[in-house]
């Protein structure tokens, strides 16, 4: 053979090599952007508008005292002498062994509940309000009653210091059926009442505010009687991420 058919030869041979490489190269390069694509295992559809989260977390403050959101805590004491704005009495049972200021809520929350206690009776249940807006001094009656019973490691797991708690706030309280089956008991979180309550609180914006297996979070043992008033976005996005308020705004 000639050199320069040989050359030829050659030349083909190394043109042919560096086509492989790049292919190969290639190949390589899409299997890599490929695998650190998210890959959306629910669906195989592309992502609609409806699925990105667009919840906006600072559309209530959770500072401002009587704001919506205001996260009330052993840690985020309510200022000196706060009393709620607008006290009124909802339109359902009351507690008659309570007095007329604790059978008393703000309005929002007071119309939700009435809606919720609505929805309730349709289904069969009937709840009363059990204890709801709470001066500072009440509740350091009923601090001291508890501290007096269960010494105060055990009473500060189930009771608010006086002005730290939510029922200060007027936007939160306590539920029992009318009946006062396990009244103010965790054992109620598995009747029929506690039942629909955590499964449909969040539908009239209210949350279970102290779940069970969240006191480290929460500060408080579980309470599947007490509820807060939050509006029905934020209740909706706490029930669907079984969150908190201290998880959901990162406390
Ligand atoms: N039982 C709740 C924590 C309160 O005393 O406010
Ligand atoms: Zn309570």
């Amino acid at each position: 053979m000639k050199i320069r058919k040989k050359r030829k030869i050659l030349y083909y041979v190394l043109a042919a090599l560096v086509l492989i490489l790049g292919v190969v190269v290639m190949a390589y390069i899409y299997r890599t952007d490929n695998a650190s694509a998210p890959i959306d295992k629910s669906s195989s559809k592309q992502q609609t508008h409806s699925d990105i989260n667009t919840f906006d977390k600072n559309k209530y403050s959770i500072n401002e005292p009587g704001s919506l959101w205001w996260i009330v805590s052993k840690t985020r004491p309510l200022p000196d002498g706060y009393i709620p704005p607008d006290l009124v009495t909802p339109d359902v049972s009351l507690n008659s062994t309570k007095s007329a200021s604790e059978n008393t809520l703000r309005k929002d929350t007071a119309s939700a509940l009435e809606k919720l206690f609505a929805g309730a009776k349709n289904n069969g249940i009937d709840y009363m309000l059990a204890s709801g807006y709470r001066s500072k001094e009440l509740q350091a009656t009923y601090y001291n009653n508890y501290v007096s019973k269960s010494g105060q490691a055990e009473a500060d797991r189930y009771s608010a210091k006086p002005g730290t708690s939510e029922h200060q706030t007027g936007m939160s309280l306590d539920i029992a059926t009318v009946d006062r089956k396990n009244y103010l008991d965790q054992a109620f979180g598995k009747d029929t009442g506690g039942i629909w309550l955590a499964a449909h609180a969040h539908e009239y914006g209210f949350i279970i505010r102290y779940p069970e297996g969240k006191e480290t979070i929460t500060g408080y043992m579980y309470e599947p009687w007490h509820i807060r008033y939050v509006g029905i976005d934020l209740a909706n996005e706490l029930y669907k991420n079984n969150q908190t308020m201290e998880e959901f705004f990162g406390l």
